[in-house]
């Protein structure tokens, strides 16, 4: 297995440019399903998740093409030839449940296997369940399976009440609805940009969709989707993780294609900390204003709140904050692997059940280190680009599901950072 090894080096300077989101692609691929048509996505990561969601898809026997070195995804569901989704596919990576509305609503009927927790979480997929069942569905639980039915016209529309945001059972849900006959109205909805961007996508194949950002979102079922060529939104997840970057080791990095609106709840902490952040034409410069960063407390939430998903970035920072921070992960029940090997650096961090209390220090030290889950590994590249020395962060197999190139972007904003053979 690959390390990187990061030494810790002054400040950084230069443009990193932004890819397109993770969690936007992994939804819209699935999209395909819904029509005969072919759909292209452009500006599409090159990650090892889109790669697990392309074989799944190439399993029900759906075409996906990656073009443009993997940044265009032309893909066709005309033939397929199966709606069951293999344990072993699914197993890698939990958004293969998004294949299971657009299977059952255009098909009447899916096999997915349950995709299992994960290291931050058990992540049921009940919400899921629930929105097809307000549709009409039937569903069984069986030999680690969801079977399900639609009744013999097809799913109809209906009103699905969650009783927690959740993005991924809203995009399920969104996705199903816009085959079912009549109107769904999804009521508690996620609003992140990811949910925007796929009903804009929907909507170009043809979709009747109304209220997607807000919490109640309205879909008047059609007959069939035609095709569409989209652009995948720029990935806000990514765009916070490297505007820590020179928040952490000072100097100045411009974002290439951020937007203050997608990570608002996010600028705003950065600016409490200490952290300028100016919108410029072609992205976002970040900049600390003066001196240390100041300490900040950080509740995370659904969008628009603190994304869960820049919790482990923003403690990176906060651990060498002037005072002390606390951090409340609200949305996953283990989220905080990040924390005992941020303490092996050096870190002053007190973790209660869903509360991580970091006592801010001068100067994190070095260290080996292990990625436990994708965003906490690259809070420990995060912090190490700062450390008193040489870390060495092991199994960055989890980088690779959601971070393209990241050796090859810190570099070129003056990070001494190389990935390496195990040694
Ligand atoms: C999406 O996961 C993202 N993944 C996650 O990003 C992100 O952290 C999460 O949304 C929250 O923003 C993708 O989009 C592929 P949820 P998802 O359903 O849809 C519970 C990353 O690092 N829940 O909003 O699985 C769940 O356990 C990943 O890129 C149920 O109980 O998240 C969690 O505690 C990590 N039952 C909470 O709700 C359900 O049926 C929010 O989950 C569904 C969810």
């Amino acid at each position: 297995m690959d390390q990187i090894i990061v030494t810790g080096n002054g400040q950084l300077s230069g443009q990193i440019p932004i890819a397109g989101a993770k969690n936007a692609c992994l939804t819209l691929m699935p999209a395909t399903l819904l029509s005969e048509e072919p759909l292209t996505l452009t500006n599409a990561p090159r990650l090892s998740d889109i790669r697990t969601m392309t074989t799944l898809l190439q399993s029900l026997g759906a075409e996906v093409q990656a073009l443009q070195d993997g940044q265009v995804l032309a893909m066709s569901s005309h033939d397929l030839t199966s709606t069951r989704a293999d344990y072993d596919i699914v197993r890698k990576m939990r958004a293969s449940i998004l294949v299971l509305g657009p299977l059952l609503a255009r098909f009447g009927h899916a096999e997915v296997s349950l995709p299992g927790g994960c290291a931050i979480g058990a992540r049921p997929v009940d919400l899921h369940l629930k929105a097809f069942e307000a549709m009409g569905a039937e569903l069984d639980l069986r030999d680690g399976y969801v079977h399900a039915k639609a009744p013999a016209g097809g799913l109809k529309g209906g009103i699905v009440d969650f009783p927690f945001v959740s993005v991924g059972a809203t995009e399920n849900a969104l996705m199903a609805a816009t085959l079912a006959k009549g109107t769904t109205v999804l009521r508690n909805a996620a609003r992140e940009p990811e949910i925007v961007d796929l009903a804009q996508c929907l909507r170009k194949m043809g979709a009747q969709i109304d209220g997607e950002g807000t919490s109640e979102i309205t879909i008047q079922g059609v007959d069939r989707l035609g095709g569409a060529t989209h652009r995948v939104v720029t990935d806000r997840i990514e765009l916070g993780t490297y505007m820590l970057a020179p928040a952490i080791c000072g100097g100045e990095v411009e974002c290439l294609g951020g937007k203050i609106e997608l990570l608002a709840a996010f600028c705003e902490k950065l600016d409490a900390a200490g952290i300028s952040v100016e919108e410029t034409l072609t992205g976002l410069k970040v900049a600390r204003k003066n001196g240390r960063v100041s300490a900040v407390d950080v509740t995370t939430e659904p969008f628009p709140g603190f994304p869960t998903d820049l919790q482990a970035q923003m403690m990176a920072l906060l651990c060498t904050a002037e005072g002390t921070s606390v951090l409340e992960e609200k949305i996953f029940e283990n989220r905080f692997m990040h924390a005992p090997e941020l303490i092996r650096m050096g870190a002053k961090i007190d973790v209660h059940g869903g509360t991580a209390t970091v006592q801010g220090v001068d100067r994190l030290r070095g260290a080996p280190v292990m990625a436990t889950d994708l965003r906490a590994s690259v809070s420990l590249i995060l912090a190490g680009l700062a450390a008193e020395g040489e870390t060495i962060v092991s199994r960055v197999y989890h980088l690779d599901r959601g971070y393209e190139h990241v050796v090859r972007k810190l570099e070129s904003v003056g990070a001494k950072i190389e990935r390496v053979k195990e040694q």
